[in-house]
């Protein structure tokens, strides 16, 4: 007697589905495929999907790619607002010590110009002078010689370069940074300020469909890594910025929210090439030796 073959019905689709891929030579390719079609599926089957509901799914889906271009990720920005990015951090980094991750953001787009120690990287941009120090150590307290630090950031109204770019500089408040002997950096900016996600597309629209902000905090991207380290992605947070308590992508971590007190002392302001008043944040780096 020959066994029928398993035949589609909504009963058993999922299982069906999967057994199409059951001959997947990559395991974790498998894996994969067949959990996502029972949750896809079980989904479906829980709100009852029907038809339109698929096809403007398909069509959101379809302009969020049409979206994306050399200096613009819409699908990272769809998977941060839906609070993707920020699981599959938490998943990655659950057991690690050290500076905690976070989101690495769309705006990583064009290489950080590499900078001297000390340099300023807000080019033409204004704003509230700011100094940053810091050092790159390992989680067991030992300074990192020669980490990189890739720094970028938006400007004092809430736009990176990318999104300027006929009045910046494209590398503007964007610098790779090599430390000294010390595990030591430091770098002149302006401080910058909360801002929206960008709202003129699908995800955008979404947001505003389902009542939700577009803001995130004001904030500094930071890559560090070094050979013999795990390479960390993570934002220096400013203390008291709006939106620490809802950023739109779910990034802010309490150990990542950094003091920036005014300093008015002349003696440094001159020694740091800064004007008085100056905002200043001081920052350990601990990266998880590997
Ligand atoms: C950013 O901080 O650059 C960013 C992160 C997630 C979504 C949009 C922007
Ligand atoms: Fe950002």
């Amino acid at each position: 007697m020959t066994t029928s073959p398993l035949l589609f019905s909504e009963e058993r689709s999922a299982e069906v589905v999967a057994q199409a891929f059951a001959a997947t030579p990559d395991p974790r390719l498998r894996e994969l495929l067949t959990a996502l079609v029972r949750h896809l599926h079980a989904f479906a089957k829980e709100v009852d999907l029907v038809q339109p509901e698929l096809d403007a799914a398909i069509d959101f889906l379809t302009r969020t790619g049409q979206t994306c271009s050399a200096v613009r990720q819409e699908f990272v920005l769809l998977s941060d607002v839906l609070g993707m990015s920020m699981l599959v951090d938490a998943l990655t980094h659950r057991a690690d010590e050290g500076t905690e991750s976070t989101v690495l953001g769309p705006f990583h787009m064009v290489d950080s110009p590499p900078r001297a120690l000390g340099d300023d990287i807000s080019g033409a941009s204004e704003g509230e002078p700011t100094l940053v120090t810091g050092r790159v150590l390992t989680t067991d307290g030992r300074p990192v010689p020669g980490a990189v630090v890739d720094i970028w950031q938006a400007d004092a109204t809430g736009y990176y370069d990318v999104q300027v770019s006929e009045s910046l500089d494209q590398g503007t408040l964007r610098g790779l940074f090599t430390c000294d002997d010390e595990g030591h950096f430091e770098f002149r900016t302006i401080l910058p300020a909360a801002y929206p996600i960008p709202t003129d597309g699908p995800v955008g629209r979404l947001l505003t469909a389902t009542g939700r902000h577009p803001y995130r905090p004001a904030h500094i991207h930071v890559i560090a890594e070094a050979a013999g380290c795990a390479p960390l992605t993570t934002h220096l947070f400013v203390a008291g910025s709006p939106y620490l308590d809802s950023d739109a992508v779910f990034g802010v971590k309490d150990s990542l929210v950094l003091d920036f007190p005014t300093v008015t002392d002349p003696g440094l302001a001159e020694r740091h090439g800064l004007p008085v008043p100056f905002r200043h944040a001081d920052v350990q780096i601990r990266l998880h030796a590997c």
